[in-house]
């Protein structure tokens, strides 16, 4: 009977083990000492343990589990060999603590530096695992960020492909200007996409679209929304490559006409998060216009991972505005926020 039973539970971890694997990243970013990955844009818990990327010795040293679970792959531990095993479909790696030696699918390689356990958690550059795994690395300096994307389709072709076809699209649309008679001294500028959105589906109006709807109706505000000039397409994949893209490019992607802000005081800025801060569209925003004086008052809406940097981006971009606390919520809420939002209002 016990034996019955032990079969049956293993059986169930079995598969369970099986539908994790299922879901394989194809887009994973982790930020030195930020213990939140980005998986496909959603951010999660590296571990329970609050694990981060460091730099060792000037080494950028990963979390090797973390990494190789969201690829789709396994990772096995030996304690009496301090051997690791990691297993993605066919490709087999072996890697042993302190040791330089590799073995990938049965061959020795030379790591250009060792595993290393801290915290109980194996760190490794991850170049090799990646690319052994048909990955790319890519070392942003300045957001200090590894981005490690699925090689099969070069986000650089897909980019090029989607930036043409649409470019001619977005000629034919209007062109956005600030809704300017009002008499408000408040203005609402967002940006928000329409299409395949993180655990919504696909939706006609993006959800910061919706906050910034609730603020606007229950303040009377104007409102400017950022429009690229270059639509994000709608398939949410492809909108995370460019993103991604621009994001390591530190890219000022254009958007359509201009907002006056002179008659404005105050400013409601919303934008989703997108690799852990705003859209580099915001930051063409902000770029452009000179908020100085004025009291700029964020939200946004995101998947998991809270404001990321956004709010130290935002008073990088606007050294001498006065930036009051503001509202962020999960995408999956926004549609149905208007109380939250009226809530944060009239307590402001
Ligand atoms: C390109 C891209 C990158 C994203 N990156 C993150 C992220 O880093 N953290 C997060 O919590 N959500 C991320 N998301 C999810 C969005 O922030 C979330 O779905 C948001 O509500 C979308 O707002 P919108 O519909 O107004 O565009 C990302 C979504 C996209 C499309």
């Amino acid at each position: 009977m016990q034996k019955k039973i032990l079969f049956i539970l293993t059986s169930i971890l079995m598969i369970i083990g099986l539908c994790f694997n299922v879901y394989a990243a194809e887009n994973i970013a982790l930020r030195i000492d930020d213990p939140i990955m980005q998986a496909d844009g959603a951010g999660k818990e590296i571990d329970e343990y609050g694990t981060a990327p460091v730099i060792v010795e000037g080494r950028t040293l990963l979390p090797v589990r973390a990494v190789v679970e969201e690829m789709g792959g396994s990772v096995d531990w030996n304690s009496e060999e301090r051997k690791v095993t990691l297993t993605k479909d066919d490709d087999v790696i072996v890697l042993t603590i302190d040791s330089k030696d590799a073995l990938y699918n049965e061959q020795v390689s030379e790591l250009d530096s060792t595993p290393v356990i801290i915290n109980n958690r194996t760190m490794l550059p991850i170049r090799f695992i990646a690319e052994s795994f048909g990955f790319d690395v890519e070392w942003n300096e300045d957001t200090k960020t590894v981005n490690i994307s699925k090689n099969t389709q070069k986000a650089s072709d897909i980019t090029t492909e989607v930036t043409t076809e649409q470019a001619t699209e977005a000629g034919t649309e209007e062109i956005s200007v600030p809704d300017n008679n009002s008499g408000s001294n408040a203005i609402v500028v967002y940006f928000s996409r329409a299409g395949e959105n993180y655990g919504v589906g696909n939706v006609e109006i993006g959800n910061t679209a919706h906050i910034a709807n609730f603020i606007i109706d229950n303040t009377g505000a104007d409102s400017f929304e950022i429009i690229p000039e270059v639509p994000y397409p709608e398939a949410y994949d492809e909108t995370t490559k460019i993103a991604q893209k621009e994001k390591n490019e530190n890219a000022r992607p254009k958007y359509k006409g201009e907002a006056d802000l002179s008659s404005y005081s105050t400013i409601y800025l919303g934008y989703p998060i997108w690799y852990g801060t705003m859209p580099m569209i915001v930051k063409t925003f902000l770029e452009n216009n000179d908020l100085s004086g004025k009291t700029v008052i964020p939200f946004s809406t995101h998947a998991g991972s809270g404001w990321g940097s956004s709010l130290n981006d935002l008073k990088e971009l606007c050294p001498d505005s006065d930036i009051e606390e503001g509202f962020s919520v999960a995408g999956t809420e926004a549609a149905n926020a208007e109380d939250k939002v009226k809530n944060w209002l009239e307590q402001r």
